[in-house]
């Protein structure tokens, strides 16, 4: 029976499209379930989407459209890049599956039932307009960091999970597990940090949004989404299902990879839920570092590309996943830049390996017409080569096992250059003009093609594209299984090699970079212009009356007039006639004023008028203009006055 090995990555929230420090945590995961799956281990690769909480909500509410909807949407996107990079997982969970929902709420209510989940209260700061709660710490010059907006002290009716009550068990789980968390020094940060100062009881239902699974027993709540989504790594499997099978076959999982900053939920409320329900825990949680962008987190607004889709067109899917896994120490953060990426590309991609496989098919198709003979001569620098060759697996299995993924490719690259150095050592090239070296050029050619299948071996978790394309070219056939394909002298002479493309095109780094800038600036040259319409388009929504340009204002002509006369308009119950005196002229002008004003009310008074307005016909008598007033009530009007001092005629600007 074959070995199990059960892997995840976190799952991603579908807050905005995934950027390339995504792409990292599941590009590592799928090298590591790659190398399990090709040592013959039963592998399970889970990764998925945290799609409920607050957070997506707003994105749903700010993009007009359901949170389902808007959910949808990314996750579409989500499962078209990891096709585009292979990633080669076995199931991919979302929190919206009906499944995953049932089984939060059976959790839930296990451990309600049990009493590690109690009712409360939640006592803290309340910002009204994110509908969100902070402590003091959080405030940004004591307002809401989110809005600015002030705060308020609030209550909140709130489930709470007694995490405090498995602290104990924690610290002695943590230290008497010494490989439960990864790396060593994220062991003494929880213990240190977190554990020793003292563990608070942890809020864990909601009810002022409802975005989420809700409380079966009290459907206001909804489970903080936390506990929803760590969850996902047993209800995946089936955990409270009535098929238990995969959960049996496959739980305590081996390794949760996750980011460092979320390795506190993973080590501390994760296995703490787990003892609650009385669940093996998981074997290692492994805190990988960041992949920085010029010294800050990720972020799209900085010129380098970033969008792994963007950069899989590019540059190809291998090379970004070898830059990945190749650049950064796992474990440590790293620096993302276009530069580096395409320095990677150029140096180990197409110098080192691509050239070893053109070169060699080349020289085997001229020497030989693409087939070697048993015919072999040992010389000189062969031991040490394939010294080098055979010494690989253990180093390059060690690593492996460690998760140390650039270290497993640096020593995978020592061969290459090893190859790269015994062509230089051997001259081909010169051996071809000596009838009666053929059978050393044989011997060296099959060296060379044998070493690198290896190569396409030991590469296969990293580049799965790239390994099939060398071993079609050396014509090398499908590789037996892992402990057969590692052995020395797979390739059987006879095996006819097949010229093909260039692996990895060199790039014009100078080219390119300028290409780089200037399609950052049309990006965002175009965000500006998308920016600036959408602004325009916001403030014309929130206006009533749109907007008008100064000049549409200067066609309005106000005037300062002076009341002579006013009397009742027999004909109408709402209507006054007046004479008013804009300097100039006099005019006549019918209000509908009369509910609200009496004729002794405005006589001599001084008001505004429009004094432009097209002269109109109402109950049979002619108005040229109309006198400013306010709405001040639903059912009220008020005259603006205007200082008596004011001479009539005077222009109001
Ligand atoms: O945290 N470099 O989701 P998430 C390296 N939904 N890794 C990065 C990175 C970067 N620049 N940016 C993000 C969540 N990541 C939760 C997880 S699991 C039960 C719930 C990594 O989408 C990050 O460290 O914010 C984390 O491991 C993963 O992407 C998901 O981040
Ligand atoms: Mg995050």
């Amino acid at each position: 029976m074959s070995k199990k090995y059960y892997i995840t990555t976190p799952i991603y929230y579908p807050s905005g499209n995934l950027h390339i420090g995504h792409s990292y945590t599941t590009v590592a995961a799928d090298a590591a379930a790659r190398f399990k799956r090709m040592q013959g281990y039963d592998v399970m690769f889970l990764t998925g989407t945290d799609e409920h909480g607050l957070k997506i909500q707003r994105k749903a509410e700010q993009a007009g459209v359901t949170p389902q909807q808007y959910v949808d949407n990314i996750v579409d996107g989500i499962h078209k890049l990891w096709k585009r990079m292979n990633i080669s997982h076995d199931k991919f969970i979302r929190t919206t599956d009906e499944e995953h929902v049932k089984q939060v709420q059976k959790i839930f209510e296990i451990l309600y039932n049990k009493g590690d989940i109690y009712k409360s209260e939640y006592e803290g700061l309340y910002c009204a307009q994110c509908e969100a709660f902070w402590t003091e710490r959080q405030l940004v010059d004591g307002k809401c960091p989110d809005c600015g907006r002030d705060v308020e002290k609030a209550r909140e009716e709130s489930y709470f999970f007694r995490l405090s009550k498995y602290q104990d068990r924690l610290i002695e789980y943590i230290e008497q597990h010494p490989d439960f968390i990864q790396p060593a020094s994220r062991q003494n940060e929880m213990i240190n940090n977190f554990l020793k100062p003292g563990l608070e009881d942890l809020c864990v239902s909601r009810t002022t949004f409802n975005w989420g699974v809700p409380v079966t027993f009290d459907p206001k709540h909804v489970i903080y989404v936390w506990i929803d989504a760590l969850s996902n790594y047993i209800t995946a499997l089936g955990a409270y299902t009535d098929d238990k099978s995969l959960y049996e076959k496959f739980w305590p999982a081996e390794l949760h990879l996750v980011g460092k900053e979320i390795v506190r939920f993973h080590t501390i409320i994760w296995p703490a839920m787990l003892m609650a329900l009385d669940l093996p825990l998981p074997k290692q949680v492994f805190g990988h570092g960041w992949l920085l962008l010029d010294g800050g987190k990720m972020s799209k607004s900085k010129g380098n590309v970033v969008d792994p889709m963007v950069l899989c067109d590019k540059y190809g899917v291998d090379a970004i996943r070898y830059y990945l896994m190749r650049e950064m120490p796992f474990g440590a953060d790293g620096i993302f830049t276009n530069e580096a990426l395409i320095n990677r590309i150029n140096t180990d991609l197409a110098n080192d390996l691509g050239n070893l496989v053109s070169r060699t098919v080349a020289m085997i198709e001229k020497y030989f017409g693409g087939t070697l003979s048993d015919n072999f001569v040992s010389a000189d620098p062969d031991d040490d080569f394939i010294g080098i060759a055979k010494a690989l697996k253990g180093k390059f299995e060690e690593n492996m096992d460690s998760l140390l993924f650039s270290n497993a490719l640096a020593e995978i690259w020592k061969l290459v250059s090893r190859a790269n150095k015994y062509i230089d050592e051997t001259t081909p090239w010169i051996l071809a003009k000596d009838e009666t070296q053929l059978g050393r050029l044989n011997t060296v050619m099959y060296n060379l093609a044998e070493a690198l299948r290896l190569i396409s071996v030991y590469i296969t978790p990293f580049m799965p594209d790239t390994a099939a394309e060398i071993q079609r070219q050396l014509g090398a056939g499908e590789q037996p299984e892992y402990e057969e394909a590692t052995q020395w002298g797979g390739l059987k002479p006879g095996f006819t090699v097949c010229k093909g493309n260039v692996i990895f095109p060199r790039i014009d780094m100078k080219k390119e970079l300028e290409q780089l800038e200037a399609e950052a600036a049309q990006k965002a040259e175009a965000a500006k212009k998308e920016a600036e319409k959408k602004e325009a388009k916001k403030t014309e929504d929130e206006k009533p009356v749109g907007i008008i340009t100064i000049d549409d204002f200067a066609k309005v002509s106000l005037r300062v007039g002076q009341v002579l006369t006013c009397e009742p308009l027999a004909k109408s119950k709402k209507l006054l006639k007046l004479s008013v005196d804009i300097g100039s002229e006099k005019r006549q002008v019918l209000s509908g004023i009369a509910k609200w004003y009496k004729p002794e009310d405005l006589i001599g008074k001084k008001i505004i008028l429009v004094s432009n307005l097209a002269p109109a016909k109402l109950c049979g008598e002619m108005s040229e203009g109309m006198i400013l007033a306010a709405d001040a009530a639903e059912d009220d009007v008020k005259v603006v006055f205007i200082d008596e001092s004011v001479p009539n005629g005077s222009q109001i600007r």
